[in-house]
């Protein structure tokens, strides 16, 4: 009976917590996914100190796992950003019961040198290790974690969902990093602590919340690929605030920069190499936003300005 119910659980758990397709569980005594589920491999952090993925990684502890390369100039940079904010919700409970971890899909050349200047250049915070190993253990470790493999040659077609979980009570989420960050800092701060832990930012209850239904492209846009790395009036945060610039930047160059700035970059661009070198080297990724889309985030952009202006 005991086995019955532990198993039944380890079964609601799974049909509520993975939203993907994930490898068949192998169940313990206890039930759930642990030491004979998950890979105990060698891995090396950004520190150069070799870790095995279960023993020192995961085992009883509250996760929250990416994949990432060094050199990706689109969507990494994004989702640091994005798991970022989630790691300043989160403030110092990183490293102590809450631990990030971004693994390298691209060994041959994230040394732990590379990953050490990668996480400088996003400033990334205390509690967020970052690791690099044998491409097939890493390999293992996506599969194992639910998360779709493309091809081991095209690293750059990796999963970038986020992985959160509580190795100690096998519960496992998948989420966009595209999500709120709000609402990721909760999860990993309060549910994935059955529900006990504090929760984090301003969590408006559904009836402030509003209606979203006149949410326009640009602010979509703007919400989900920009407001990471930039505000609007708030101050600099990993990239400059946009305040005005719609302004004071030529159209053509805003707009092109917007569509393809790693291209402007490539080209030594002088603005671009003066704004890049005040924001730590981060080049701003290219987040494949075709004309329509960099008209509505300008357009959007223009629209926060004269609400700034009107607020005066
Ligand atoms: C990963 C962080 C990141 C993301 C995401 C990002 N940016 Fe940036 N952005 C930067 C950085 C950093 C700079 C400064 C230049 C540099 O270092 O490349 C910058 C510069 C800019 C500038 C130039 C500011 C000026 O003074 O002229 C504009 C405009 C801009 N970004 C708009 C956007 C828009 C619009 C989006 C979303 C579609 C976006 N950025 C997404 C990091 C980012």
């Amino acid at each position: 009976m005991a086995v019955l119910r532990s198993l039944m659980f380890a079964f609601a758990a799974l049909a509520t917590t993975w939203t993907g397709t994930a490898a068949p569980a192998a169940q313990t005594m206890e039930g759930g996914w642990h030491g004979n589920y998950f890979p105990n491999v060698e891995l090396t952090t950004h520190d150069g100190k070799k870790v095995k993925f279960y023993d020192d990684v995961i085992r009883g502890k509250v996760v929250a796992i990416n994949f990432i390369y060094t050199s990706c100039g689109d969507v990494c940079p994004l989702d640091t950003a994005h798991m970022r904010q989630v790691h300043t919700l989160l403030g110092d409970r990183v490293g102590k019961d809450i631990h990030f971890y971004s693994i390298s899909v691209d060994p041959d050349n994230d040394t732990p040198q590379a990953l050490r200047r990668y996480m400088r250049t996003f400033d990334t915070g205390a509690g967020w290790t970052f690791l690099t190993g044998k491409i097939e253990d890493i390999v293992l470790i996506q599969k194992k974690l639910g998360l779709r493999i493309v091809d081991i040659k095209k690293i750059r077609d990796h999963d970038t969902r986020l992985i959160m979980g509580n190795e100690r009570t096998s519960q496992w989420i998948k989420r966009s990093p595209y999500d709120d960050p709000t609402i990721l800092g909760n999860i990993l701060s309060s549910t994935l602590h059955n529900h006990t832990g504090t929760q984090v930012g301003n969590l408006a209850s559904y009836e402030k919340a509003g209606s979203v239904k006149n949410l326009s492209r640009g602010q979509y846009l703007y919400r989900t690929r920009c407001a990471s790395c930039h505000t609007f009036g708030g101050g600099d945060r990993l990239g400059p605030d946009l305040k005005g610039v719609v302004g004071a930047r030529d159209r053509v160059w805003l707009t092109r920069w917007i569509k393809e700035p790693n291209k402007m970059i490539a080209e030594k661009d002088p603005l671009a190499m003066e704004l890049m070198s005040r924001y730590r080297n981060l080049p701003m990724p290219n987040l494949s936003l075709g004309d329509d889309e960099a008209a509505a985030v300008i357009h959007y952009m223009s629209e926060q300005d004269k609400a700034l202006a009107d607020q005066k």
